[in-house]
């Protein structure tokens, strides 16, 4: 079995996941979390706020899941977020191209390849239909739009979509979040909510689905003026994947300090470098496998529409690489869109410290003469000569001034345009912020931190499966078991499962079976520390505690248990020295 297939056996039996509406067939690439994997995902997004949002000090928004279609005319979702769709001519089973090229030969992203290439590679490869054999050289390889659409209302009139990233939320509502930012940059605005993507071929149950939850932070900051506090993060270790690496012979994972990937111009946004150090440690908190983890630049075909640089952070299961972050520095891309697309202002104006004067090239065209001259086209003229002042004003030192306007050209004599350079005051200027954007897809954090947990170990001679996940991640941190439920010893438990919910502990009763039954149930779902009440509990006020790892017990007293199950969590105190 492999890693993925026994892992999603281990969900379904303890209640992580699984595939949702399975009374009525299911719905490929739809999962439900159940009880554990919902308290997982939860911890995870709260361990997520609380480091990307709180600790950086910026603020979180909800935004809506359906958008109407503007917004993604602008963003350009509509007309390219897409990807390669291969038809069977056999079974009429559809695959993603890409990826039987990636299956099938030792090309790696080929999603960066042209789609006519792949159908040459499919051709060349003999490559088969997975479902039913037929061979699919020669069949074209299309674009397939990963939209989901709908209306909104009744009717068809106003058709809207299902985001494809919760990004889009934060962008659209810049002018408002700017306020409330007081106009004043770096600030950063974070949402952790479902985005859906009707995938050609979702596979490996949570790593590619059709509706998924992410945590994106757009971090809007001044190109001139921002940097980060790259000094926090300097002497982070990273394990660094870079496109020069990717494309060489023997290249392959390099550690380096943030500080040095930064002065070697590996990474070539500071505030990306930024991200990944914080990052790094984040993802080692949460409970990834360190040594089963890497930062993988993008090579320049892989690059999303909108990213100048772009790092994934990958995870590696059955010898797989997932992609479970991207780290993007989008520019000004999203921002210049929706402002030119809405004609609202997406830009923050800044204030100088003193006002300044500059120069001012202006243009005043005589209309009367560009109307008679160039008819419908005056306009056009009027504003290309304007656009021509501000950008070249030397143009308009002789006595004739040619610009393009509509793909023509247009020659206007100077004394008809009325230039002149005006000297003016500014007290500020509108600067169009660059977004740095950290995405996060949880479901696929959930995958891994699973598959790294996952550990098998013989215990007094039987095997024993348990996941290892770090306490502050575990969907239930202490399980309380009366030894029997007789002599009030149940009595006893319920009272202290109470008190220890009542101090913030998630807790599972169980009374059920042998303890030895009921700690393995707890093990398997990585519940760190159990509690046993027995007889000597109800005479002594003593319980036993479990140590889920090393499965030592030792006996402690009733008073102060949850602040010694914090203190155990937390690391200010370990197992041994109770
Ligand atoms: N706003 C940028 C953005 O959406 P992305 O790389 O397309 O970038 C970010 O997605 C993260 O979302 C990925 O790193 C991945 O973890 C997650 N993700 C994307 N598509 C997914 C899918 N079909 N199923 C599960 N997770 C997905």
């Amino acid at each position: 079995m492999s890693e993925g297939e026994r892992l999603t056996e281990l969900a379904k039996r303890r209640g992580f996941y699984f595939p949702s509406a399975g009374a009525y067939g299911g719905a490929s690439g739809f999962w439900t979390y159940g009880p554990q994997g919902a308290a997982l995902k939860s911890n995870i997004e709260d361990a997520w706020r609380d480091r990307f949002v709180v600790r950086e000090g910026h603020q979180e928004i909800s935004a809506p899941d359906v958008m109407p279609e503007p917004v993604f005319e602008a963003s350009g979702h509509l007309a390219g977020f897409d990807d390669m769709i291969i038809e069977c001519p056999g079974c009429g089973a559809t695959h993603r191209a890409d990826h039987l090229v990636e299956d099938n030969t030792d090309i790696e992203e080929a999603e960066s390849l042209p789609n006519e290439e792949v159908m040459e590679i499919i051709a060349d490869h003999d490559i088969e239909c997975p479902s039913c054999g037929e061979s699919l050289g020669g069949v074209s390889v299309d674009n397939f739009n990963l939209m989901f659409e709908t209306n909104i209302g009744p009717g068809s009139s106003s058709p809207g979509y299902l985001r494809p990233e919760t990004a889009q939320g934060i962008f659209v509502e810049f002018p408002q979040l700017s306020e409330y930012a007081r106009n004043q940059l770096p600030f950063g605005v974070a949402q952790i909510g479902k985005a859906y993507r009707n995938e050609i071929s979702p596979r490996k149950s949570l790593v590619r689905v059709r509706e998924f939850t992410q945590a994106e932070l757009e971090h809007f900051v001044d190109p001139e003026e921002d940097e980060p506090p790259l000094e926090d993060v300097e002497d982070v270790i990273l394990p660094l994947y870079s496109g020069e690496s990717q494309q060489a012979d023997d290249g392959g994972v390099e550690e380096m300090t943030v500080g040095d990937a930064v002065a070697e111009g590996v990474i070539t946004s500071d505030w990306v470098a930024y991200y990944l150090g914080v990052a790094r440690d984040w993802y080692e908190r949460i409970g990834v496998d360190m040594d089963r983890f890497r930062f993988r630049q993008h090579l320049p075909g892989e690059l999303a529409h909108y990213a100048s640089d772009c790092w994934d952070a990958e995870t590696e299961i059955d010898g797989d690489w997932i992609e479970v972050t991207g780290f993007a520095y989008r520019g000004d891309y999203d921002l210049r869109k929706h402002a030119d697309h809405s004609g609202e202002d997406f830009t923050v104006f800044k204030q100088y410290d003193e006002p300044v004067t500059v120069s001012r090239p202006t243009v005043d065209p005589e209309m009367s003469y560009l109307g008679p001259e160039f008819g419908g086209d005056a306009q056009a003229v009027a504003d290309a000569l304007e656009a021509l002042a501000e950008r070249d004003p030397d143009s308009f030192e002789g006595s004739e001034v040619t610009v393009e306007a509509d793909g023509q050209s247009y020659t206007v004599p100077v004394e008809q345009t009325n230039f002149s350079v005006e000297e003016v005051t500014e007290n500020g200027e509108h600067v169009r912020p660059h977004i740095v954007e950290p995405s996060f897809g949880v479901g696929r954090l959930i995958y891994t931190v699973l598959a790294h947990a996952y550990t098998e170990d013989e215990v007094d001679g039987e095997e024993r499966t348990y996941l290892d996940l770090p306490p502050e991640q575990a969907p239930t941190t202490v399980g309380v078991f009366p030894l029997m439920d007789k002599d009030g010893m149940a009595e006893y438990a319920h009272d202290i499962a109470d008190a220890l919910r009542a101090a913030g502990h998630s807790v599972t009763y169980d009374d059920s079976g042998a303890i030895g039954r009921r700690y393995r149930r707890q093990d398997e779902v990585g519940t760190p520390y159990c509690v046993t009440v027995d007889y000597e509990s109800l005479e002594e006020d003593t319980v036993t505690l479990r140590e889920r790892d090393s499965t030592e017990q030792t006996r402690v007293s009733i008073d102060g248990l949850a602040e010694t199950l914090d203190r155990l969590a937390d690391g200010e105190t370990t197992f041994d020295a109770l």
